[in-house]
């Protein structure tokens, strides 16, 4: 396999709204930032993923940009920015940024102009269409509540958007537009950046004629995602960006693929098709959805993961390379949802970033995940900030007439805020992430969860993950060996081997507040073994062959 930077880096994604705020306007900024890459260059990561910077109304915090070229002015200023990549550069650390070009904001100067006229040079920057008898073009719901279509009484045409009103979908069928997008990655990618996530990149290409989805039951709208999801040109686009940008610059890219396959996964990310570097898949992240979508709650089960997981581990092996990850801007906290973010937090939290880093693929760790940080649940629907939470609590409580408590309980256990509250500095006031008033409330636990209290204690998550990062430039194995499941029907732990010439990993994990017992597979031999991590105290003795495990317990044996 070949060796890659990207493949051997460890990436924590930055949220900048509630990373850090320097001045006090109760919003997280560059500077804010630049303040903490002490703490960053500490814990080891090796790359930021910044969350959108540039200048946005922020209907959707940054994800909807008017000016792809500047910075938005709560976060500071394009020096605050130059100055952030050199500091990041000097502290031995890259910088992807966000790339969202399926859509703009509406403010965008491309979107102002394009709603002028029919005729405007700019018209076909979007996706416009006439409404049928009266009604949307299509049966298309958004992502965010209501129809994927606006009525827009200049020109009497409606615009597509598959995320907000405030997002409409570039065109990109008009080769123009696609230019404009080559044109603007090359500018920041001269500034010196390191690579891009590109946000639902998978959905830049729609089916012609944009047919309508299947109906969803007691719902107004219709699922679209077949007809944009992996659309027909997309492979296209992607091999054209990549021959026209991405090949002439030595960084990274990940895609963010809603719906993919391991199947589509490699299309995307067979370096022979010269696409993207990485995909995420939502499988994992989908197991606690039912046939309903997001909001459509059911628990999730350890055989799922297991199967999900295995089945991306094994089918890109060779082939494609993964992206790993439990948590982002858009996902609960991964303590609340698949570990016990009560009595065993700590432990808990542990376990996950071991089961996460020792698998193939490139791990990501989202602000505060380090710290064990875990889900809110804030008294009322006033405390929420986030659209997609606000649009949808209106659709079901006002329109459906569902019960508010329950949708609040969906909204606790599922809602994206939770990821969103600022991060826990320390446990002054609004936890050191500002000192005015925070735009979105602190979660009450920081007096107890926060980055001071983690560098103190040698036995926090914090140590922990800088200890998961530091194996991984020690261990060869760790990037590059290959996965097998053991243990596949047990219900309570996930184990796995990772397998390097004559070395071999094995990562016990148990996903239980129950002690059961791990027994290693007969046809695993070793003459030697080497404890590499554990989230408990081990001695040494201890054989491999046959352990009862602790709660959420988490060991990685290196063995020969
Ligand atoms: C992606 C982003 C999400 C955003 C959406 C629309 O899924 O991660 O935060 O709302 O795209 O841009
Ligand atoms: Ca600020």
């Amino acid at each position: 396999m070949e060796r890659k930077w990207w493949k051997e880096a460890v990436v924590y994604q930055i949220y900048p709204r509630s990373f850090k705020d320097a001045n006090g306007d109760g919003i997280g900024d560059i500077r804010g930032i630049i303040s903490k890459l002490d703490y960053l260059k500490e814990l080891g990561v090796d790359v930021v993923w910044l969350s959108p910077v540039y200048k946005s109304p922020n209907d959707d915090n940054g994800y909807d940009i008017s000016d792809y070229r500047e910075i938005m002015d709560e976060f500071g200023t394009m020096e605050d920015w130059e100055e952030m990549l050199e500091e990041m550069h000097k502290h031995g650390i890259k910088l992807v940024m966000d790339l969202v070009v399926n859509h703009t904001s509406d403010e965008h100067p491309w979107f102002v102009e394009s709603r002028k006229s029919k005729d405007s040079p700019y018209r076909d920057y979007y996706i416009w269409r006439s409404g049928k008898d009266g009604k949307e073009p299509n049966n298309w719901e958004s992502a965010f509540s209501g129809s994927a279509w606006e009525y827009d009484e200049t020109t009497g045409e409606y615009y597509l958007h598959l995320f907000s009103k405030k997002q409409p979908d570039l065109n990109w069928e008009n080769p123009k537009v696609r230019q404009e997008v080559y044109e603007m990655m090359k500018f920041w990618l001269d500034k010196g950046v390191d690579g891009f996530r590109m946000d639902v990149i998978n959905m830049i290409s729609k089916v012609p004629g944009l047919p309508d989805g299947e109906p969803q039951e007691g719902k107004k709208y219709a699922s679209g995602s077949k007809y944009f999801m992996n659309g027909p040109r997309v492979h296209e686009f992607l091999q054209e960006m990549n021959r026209e940008v991405l090949s002439k610059y030595d960084i990274m890219t990940v895609g963010e693929t809603p719906g993919v396959t391991p199947a589509e996964g490699i299309l995307y990310t067979d370096p022979d098709r010269h696409e993207l570097n990485m995909v995420f898949q939502f499988e994992h992240v989908g197991l606690d959805s039912g046939s309903g979508g997001k909001w459509d709650i059911k628990p999730w089960s350890l055989a799922d993961l297991k199967k999900t997981m295995t089945k991306w581990q094994k089918e890109l092996e060779g082939k494609g390379w993964n992206s790993l990850y439990l948590n982002n801007h858009d996902q609960p906290r991964a303590v609340s949802r698949f570990g016990d973010d009560g009595k065993y937090r700590v432990e808990s939290a542990k376990m996950l970033g071991t089961f996460l880093h020792m698998m193939q693929g490139t791990p990501y760790i989202y602000q505060g995940e380090e710290l064990g940080m875990t889900n809110v649940r804030f008294p009322s629907i006033e405390d929420y900030r986030d659209i997609e939470t606000l649009n949808m609590y209106k659709e079901r409580v006002g329109e459906y007439g569902e019960d508010p408590q329950q949708v609040l309980e969906k909204i606790y256990y599922k809602g994206r805020d939770n990821a969103r509250t600022p991060m826990q500095w320390d446990d002054s006031e609004h936890a050191g992430f500002t000192t005015g008033t925070p735009w979105i409330q602190v979660n009450p636990n920081y007096k107890e969860i926060n980055a001071k209290a983690a560098l103190e204690d040698p036995n926090s998550v914090f140590h922990y993950y800088r200890k998961l990062i530091q194996l991984r430039k020690k261990h060869d194995i760790i990037v590059y060996g290959t996965y097998d499941l053991i243990l596949e029907d047990d219900p309570y732990i996930y184990a796995y081997t990772r397998t390097l010439g004559d070395e071999k990993l094995v990562v016990i994990t148990n996903f239980s507040g129950k002690t059961p017992v791990f027994l290693l597979p007969e046809e695993i031999t070793y003459t030697t073994k080497e404890l590499l991590i554990s989230n408990y105290e081990v001695s040494e003795e201890e054989d491999l062959r046959e352990i009862r495990l602790q709660s959420w317990e988490a060991r990685v044996y290196k063995i020969r």
